[in-house]
């Protein structure tokens, strides 16, 4: 088990969609099991940790974010057994391994909103929750509207309605209450004595609401394009940050190892940077770097806001280009309508997969070369691309539903990985068993199996940048600073003695003066790095900046951080 405890500030983490990654007892469904198997795929790939979504018990409305109960695990998964393995097991591959805490709500399967259901208007299980009386008209409480479609609110039987910010089956907690406050901090230690490094901390930004719950003015409320007003009844609420503040207090108790990672959609960097001030959260994805178009001034300028707003704080940032709600970065730069701005799963017209492709290698040059963590998404070293096309009746991701079947939602990026074989499921299952998401038969090209032998495949690709980036001592945390370049360029140094150069550019453009080329996400012919296309370069160490002027790059570089 690694020992280092600041492993955190630059360490590149690996989210397994548990229902996606391996199955290992053949239901089609993946687990625990289909994860041990495959530890040393990621021993190998070259990643410090793994993230794991939910594996808690849950009747899966929402994937295993409708918790019901946070103790255990589900029996589809595995048991607390298997997962106490699988901890010990990650860390004797010398990794660190991150649980998914769901605290904003529960599943209504949850003992806690059984017993509110039964218990009644104004009994004290109902407290933890949010019921309230409709209003005199009979309709709900206020106005919100659940991120996944249609109203925020349910009526139950005796007339009162409950909150549910996501679907209807996942009520919200309420978090002015001391109850709710006290069993999480329980969880926390629940699994901090099990051995896990740390937390990924689902709607991190949510979790508080304000007391009056009032209308919201605009109708439409969207998780993942958040508003730019930072006075919202429901999102990124200051009364937040006051749970992140013991809930830290609880993790530096057991080490200065154990760590958190907010998932939290707020409005811009420095609204960022409060959740991971020094006495709360360690990190907090960046989805500004994820939403970003494939444009060089626009990510220079994500880059650079990031950077400033945490430094301000201290906070290492995180980069992050795909999860398990997002379309796949493959499909979003192969989108000549966005080149790969927004994150939303709702298609905006042709893609050109292969270029998707191209700027994806580029892109993991890119990210793997900033300072800070990154994250990795399954299937993203494979060169997945997102799933436009699944039928609908196979579709289960609530949006579907509640969008009145008017938004496909996010199951085309959580399909099965294809493993091995040359026919589904591709080596997920033991078996023939069809996988819980159908995977097209051309995924027979893309198998981890096939692309391992492959010198030039993606696959290739992430372990050789992930090679680089543990042994280089210019990479992960450090100074680092922009070099001039000619418009379309993105050129970074990072110290001592590395060039990450970027062509965002329409054609090819020459290279800087350097040592040797340490990797490329495409071959370099007569030298040049052509369009859509990134390399790391050796450069002379101590005047890195002035080596690396050639007729493209002036002199003086541009001062980051040092
Ligand atoms: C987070 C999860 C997403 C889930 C939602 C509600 O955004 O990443 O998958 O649907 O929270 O728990």
């Amino acid at each position: 088990m690694p020992t280092d405890a600041s492993w955190w500030r630059d360490a590149v983490i690996y989210e397994i969609y548990i229902r996606s990654f391996g199955d290992g007892d053949g239901d089609g469904l993946g687990d625990i099991a289909g994860i041990r198997s495959r530890l040393p795929y990621l021993r190998d790939l070259g990643v410090d940790a793994v993230w794991i979504t939910p594996w808690y018990p849950s009747p899966m409305a929402d994937g295993g974010y409708d918790v019901a109960d946070y103790r255990d695990i589900d029996p589809r998964f595995g048991t607390l057994a298997d997962a106490q393995e699988l901890i010990d097991e990650v860390h004797a591959h010398g990794m660190r391994i991150i649980v998914d805490l769901v605290p904003n709500h529960t599943s209504d399967q949850h003992l806690w909103f059984q017993q509110a259901l039964a218990a009644g208007p104004g009994s004290p299980e109902r407290a933890r929750y949010l019921f309230r009386d409709g209003t005199s008209s009979g309709g709900p409480p206020n106005n919100w509207r659940s991120v996944f479609g249609g109203p925020a609110w349910t009526r139950v039987a005796d007339g009162q309605w409950y909150l549910h910010l996501f679907d209807v089956h996942q009520p919200d907690l309420d978090w002015q209450h001391r109850d709710v406050r006290a069993e999480f901090e329980s969880i926390l230690r629940f699994w901090l004595d099990r051995g896990v490094d740390g937390f990924r901390i689902d709607v991190a930004h949510g979790l508080v609401k304000h007391a009056d719950l009032p209308d919201i003015q605009t109708d439409h409320e969207d998780m993942l394009e958040p508003p730019d007003r930072t006075d919202h009844p429901h999102w990124d609420r200051p009364e937040v940050h006051d749970i992140y503040r013991s809930w830290r207090a609880i993790a530096d108790s057991y080490g200065p190892d154990r760590v958190f990672v907010a998932e939290a959609w707020v409005a811009k960097p420095e609204r960022l940077a409060c959740y991971v001030r020094p006495d709360e959260l360690h990190t907090a994805f960046n989805f500004d770097f994820l939403r970003c178009s494939w444009h060089a001034d626009a990510l220079r300028a994500v880059v650079d806001c990031t950077t400033r707003a945490l430094d301000a704080v201290g906070a290492p940032p995180t980069w992050v280009l795909s999860n398990h709600d997002i379309t796949r970065h493959v499909t979003r730069y192969g989108r000549a309508s966005t080149r790969g701005g927004g994150s939303q799963h709702e298609s905006h017209g042709p893609v050109d997969v292969a270029l998707g492709r191209r700027r994806a290698r580029a892109a993991l040059l890119l990210m793997l070369a900033l300072p800070g963590s990154a994250y990795l998404y399954q299937g993203e070293e494979l060169g997945l691309e997102e799933l436009e096309d699944l039928p609908e009746e196979v579709l289960q991701d609530p949006t579907w539903e509640r969008s009145g079947r008017t938004a496909r939602g996010r199951d085309g990026c959580r399909v099965p990985l294809p493993w091995s074989g040359f026919r589904p499921p591709f080596g997920f299952s033991p078996g023939d068993t069809p996988p819980w998401l159908p995977q097209p038969q051309r995924w027979v090209s893309l198998t981890a199996e096939l692309q391992k032998r492959e010198p030039d495949s993606m696959l290739a690709l992430y372990h050789r940048a992930l090679g680089v980036r543990r042994n280089h001592p210019a990479l992960g945390e450090g100074a680092w600073s922009w070099l001039p370049s000619a418009p379309g360029i993105l050129a970074l140094h990072r110290v001592p003695g590395l060039v990450c150069v970027v062509n965002i550019s329409a054609g090819p453009t020459p290279l800087p003066r350097h040592e040797r080329v340490l990797l490329s996400s495409e071959p370099l012919p007569d030298g040049a790095l052509p369009a859509d296309s990134a390399a790391w370069l050796q450069v002379g160490d101590h005047h890195a900046s002035q080596r690396a002027a050639a007729t493209s790059f002036p002199t003086d570089g541009v001062p980051g951080r040092g």
